[in-house]
C-alpha cells in the first residue's frame, strides 16, 4: 500500500507558526482534497483539533501517541493512505512511508513547527514529478518516492 504524506510547507521547513494554528495560510486545498478524497487520511489528535479542511468522502483515522503506527496502517484494506500532520505524526509515521508529496509556499516563520517531530532516521527521496498549483506564483507540489539507502 501507498502511505503518502501530504503537507504544505514554508521556505525554511514549517508547517505551522505553532501547535494550535488553524493553518489558513496553505493554497493548494483543492489539490489536497482530490487526491486525498476516497482514501483513508490519518492525522494527530492536535491536527484534528485545528483542522481547517473539510475531509467529508474520506476515512478519517486520528492517532493517539498509544497507537501503533504498523498497526494502524495494517489494517486499512484501501491501495493508498495519506498522512495529513502534523509533525508528531508525520515523525511516527515516517519509517512507513513510500512518497512525500510537499508544497512549499513563500513564507518563512520565525518560529514554528517543523515538518517532522521525533524522526528517527534520515529519508532519501527521488524526485518524481512537480504538480503546478499556483504557477504564477511558483507555487507547486513537489513528489518524491521513498528510496532504501
Ligand atoms: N502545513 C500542513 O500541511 C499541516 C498539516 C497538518 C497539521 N499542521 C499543523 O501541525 C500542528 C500540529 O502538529 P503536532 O505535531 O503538534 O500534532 P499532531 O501530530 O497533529 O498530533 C500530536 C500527536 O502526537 C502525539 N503526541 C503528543 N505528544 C507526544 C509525545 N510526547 N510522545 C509521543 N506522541 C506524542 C499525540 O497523541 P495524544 O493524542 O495521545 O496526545 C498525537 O497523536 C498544528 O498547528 C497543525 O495546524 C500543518
Amino acid at each position: 500500500m501507498d502511505v503518502i504524506l501530504i503537507a504544505a510547507v514554508t521556505a525554511n521547513g514549517m508547517i505551522a507558526r505553532h501547535r494550535h494554528e488553524v493553518v489558513d495560510w496553505s493554497l493548494d486545498l483543492a489539490l489536497f482534497k482530490k487526491q486525498t478524497m476516497g482514501f483513508p487520511v490519518i492525522l494527530g489528535s492536535n491536527t484534528f483539533d485545528t483542522l481547517a479542511v473539510d475531509l467529508k468522502g474520506r476515512e478519517i483515522i486520528v492517532v493517539h501517541r498509544n497507537d501503533d503506527p504498523a498497526e494502524v496502517i495494517n489494517r486499512l484494506k484501501a491501495e493508498r493512505c495519506f498522512i495529513i500532520g502534523g509533525s508528531h505524526t508525520y515523525g511516527r509515521f515516517a519509517p512507513f512511508l513510500t512518497q512525500i508529496y510537499i508544497t512549499f509556499h513563500p513564507l518563512v516563520f520565525a518560529d514554528g513547527i517543523p515538518l517532522f517531530t521525533g524522526l528517527q532516521n534520515e529519508l532519501y527521496l527521488q524526485f518524481i514529478a512537480k504538480i503546478p498549483v499556483i504557477k504564477s506564483a511558483g507555487i507547486y507540489q513537489f513528489q518524491f518516492k521513498i528510496i532504501k539507502p
